[in-house]
């Protein structure tokens, strides 16, 4: 399937080219769902649409769950390769005796054990594209037969008389800086510079906050469908608390944080407790972001009002406690404690643990 710039945009349901782009869609595979609001993201896909078009090799780095291969299917998807085949390969968790015949495949008795002939990747993947993940972890030798490969777009089979020729695209990905791995000698140079003809970095999820609300209403639509569908929305606390939280595992920590929360939750509505993301000594909280939203809010009120808002948010954000409210506000708890109380005198409830509201 092809997907040129017209029809991304038809799918997304944008009117015209000038419009960013919004959740888009693979036509044929709904395990092919791409979200995408943020314009850090935005950007991403713009050019991942530009290396799709062309046949050139990318390599795609972002931390652990960030949608690494997610976009690289994608790119597949909209490439001309489409119809062909796309095959991944973890490098990573395959023993390196394997991996050169999970590769290049083998011819029968090419070592003890080869009892028949055996496809590789690089060929299995002929007229599509291979994915390369954690690329990094591939060994020093292997590397070296890889960019053989690469260069000639040849596979030579281990125990085979004569290389094949094979019509691939390469994507390869790593979570690590392979350029200073490259410092270390521990990845090749050349191989890398084959591989970074399109350099694609995505951002960790905690720099693209514009992506969460949009993520997690997904994945909530994805888990309650599974089941009788039951929940229809997120309280506004529980947002608050997703877009403040800093999602060490990215993409992939809050589609489970969503998956857990649809089983947790007893009501319509999924509260900001369910979601579980306040680790006990408050390692995974951060200060509210100034997402544009809030910053749009903020502007034009008295300071005095705001700085409330940014309390009780705070408060509700942690669950009612005070102490981790203080430590993420960055005051002290009687700087805190003195601020409620002048809350309360003026008829105000502040969000605790005995009278939250979510
Ligand atoms: N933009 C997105 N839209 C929808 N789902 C996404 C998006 N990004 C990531 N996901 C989902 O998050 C999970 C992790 O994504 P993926 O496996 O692509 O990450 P990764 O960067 O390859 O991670 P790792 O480095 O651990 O291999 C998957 O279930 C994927 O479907
Ligand atoms: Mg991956």
């Amino acid at each position: 399937m092809t997907l040129d710039a017209e029809s991304f945009r038809v799918e997304a349901g944008m009117p015209d080219s000038a419009t960013p782009f919004y959740p888009v869609r693979a036509r044929h595979d709904p395990a092919d769902d791409f979200i995408c609001c943020d314009p850090a993201m935005v950007a991403v896909l713009q050019r991942a649409r530009q290396a799709a078009e062309s046949g050139a090799s990318v390599l795609i780095s972002g931390e652990s769950g960030t949608g690494k291969e997610v976009i690289a299917r994608h790119i597949h998807n909209a490439s001309g390769r489409a119809k062909g085949p796309f095959i991944a390969l973890n490098c990573a968790a395959i023993p390196d005796h394997l991996l050169e015949s999970e590769l290049f495949g083998h011819e029968r008795g090419a070592f003890s054990g080869a009892i028949g002939r055996r496809i590789g990747k690089l060929e299995a993947a002929d007229g599509g594209t291979i994915l390369l993940d954690e690329i990094s972890e591939m060994d020093l030798r292997l590397q070296a037969k890889l960019l053989r490969a690469v260069q000639e777009r040849e596979v030579d089979r281990v125990g085979g008389q004569r290389p094949m020729k094979v019509d691939i695209r390469i994507i390869a990905t790593t979570n690590k800086d392979l350029q200073s791995e490259v410092k270390k000698q521990t990845f090749r140079e050349d191989l890398f510079f084959r591989l970074n003809v399109i350099p694609l970095h995505i951002p960790s999820l905690r720099h693209r906050p514009d992506d969460i609300p949009e993520l997690a209403r997904y994945f909530l639509r994805k888990y309650d469908s599974r089941s009788a569908p039951r929940f229809r929305s997120f309280s506004d606390a529980s947002m608050i608390a997703m877009r403040a939280y800093h999602w060490p595992g990215n993409v992939r920590e809050l589609e489970n944080a969503v998956n857990r929360a649809i089983v947790l939750a007893t009501e319509n509505e999924i509260r900001g407790q369910c979601l579980d993301l306040f680790p006990p000594d408050g390692a995974g909280t951060r200060p509210v972001p100034a997402v544009a939203g809030q910053a749009v809010a903020a502007a034009g009120r008295p300071l005095w009002q705001i700085e409330r808002d940014a309390i009780i948010d705070t408060l509700i954000m942690t669950g009612g406690n005070r102490t981790r409210a203080a430590e993420v506000l960055d005051i002290s708890i009687r700087c805190l404690r003195n601020k409620l109380q002048l809350y309360a005198s003026q008829g105000f409830t502040p969000p605790g643990p005995a009278s939250r509201t979510d």
